[in-house]
C-alpha cells in the first residue's frame, strides 16, 4: 500500500477549517494531516491541534522570512502538500520553491472579487455586505506570490439575504467551507474530480 499522502496546515486564529480538515482525513487511508503550523502565539487553532492529537507547531514571522527553519522542518517531516486554512501571512517564495503547485488557499468570497491585501475573514464579509451583493462565496486556489491568484480549483456560491449582516454572511461562508474544503482538497491531491457546487 502506498504511504498516505502528507498534508501541512497553515493557520493564524480559530482554527475552524484546520479542524475540519483534520477531522474529515482522521479516517483515510490516503491523506493524513501531518502537522498543524501556526504564526500567531495565541491562535485558538493550537488548541483545537491539542484537542484533536495532532501535532502544532508555531513559527514567527522571522522564521518564516528570514530562515528556512520552516522550510527544512516540513521537509523533515515528509509533508507533500501545503493547505491554507485562515493563514494570513504571503506563503515565502521559499516554500513557494520546494511545494511547486503544492500550495492550496481558501478565500471567503468568490475571487477575483474581494481578494487583496486586508481582505480577510470578516473585512470580506463587511465589504460585501456594504456593496449589497447578492452573492458571495468560497474560492479554494492554487497559490503563488500574490495575495489570493493562483488557478482556482473551486467556487461554490450562497446567496446573501437583503437583511444579512456580515454575521449572517460569515456563518453561510463557514458551512460552504465545512461542505466543500476537504472535499476539495481530497480531490486535487489524489487527482480526482472535484465536487459540484449546488447553487
Ligand atoms: C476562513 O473563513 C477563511 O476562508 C479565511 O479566514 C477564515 C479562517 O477561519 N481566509 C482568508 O480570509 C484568507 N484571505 P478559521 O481560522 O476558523 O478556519
Amino acid at each position: 500500500m502506498q504511504k498516505p499522502i502528507q498534508l501541512a496546515i497553515l493557520a493564524s486564529g480559530n482554527g475552524t477549517n484546520a479542524q475540519q480538515i483534520s477531522e474529515y482525513f482522521a479516517q483515510s487511508n490516503d491523506v493524513r494531516v501531518n502537522v498543524i503550523v501556526y504564526n500567531k502565539r495565541d491562535a485558538y487553532v493550537a488548541t483545537r491541534a491539542q484537542q484533536l492529537g495532532i501535532d502544532a507547531q508555531y513559527f514567527n514571522r522571522h522564521d518564516f522570512f528570514e530562515t528556512d527553519n520552516v522550510l527544512h522542518f516540513l521537509q523533515d517531516r515528509g509533508v507533500d502538500y501545503l493547505i491554507l486554512a485562515g493563514f494570513l501571512l504571503l506563503v515565502p517564495d521559499n516554500l513557494l520553491r520546494a511545494f511547486p503547485n503544492r500550495v492550496v488557499n481558501i478565500h471567503p468570497a468568490l475571487l477575483p472579487n474581494y481578494g487583496g491585501k486586508g481582505m480577510y475573514g470578516h473585512h470580506v464579509h463587511e465589504a460585501v455586505i456594504a456593496n449589497h451583493e447578492q452573492f458571495s462565496g468560497i474560492t479554494i486556489h492554487v497559490v503563488d506570490n500574490r495575495y489570493d491568484c493562483g488557478t482556482t480549483l473551486f467556487q461554490a456560491r450562497c446567496r446573501i439575504d437583503a437583511n444579512d449582516s456580515a454575521d449572517d454572511l460569515a456563518a453561510k461562508i463557514h458551512l460552504l467551507e465545512k461542505a466543500y474544503f476537504p472535499r476539495v482538497i481530497e480531490a486535487f491531491v489524489l487527482n480526482r474530480p472535484m465536487p459540484v457546487a449546488e447553487l
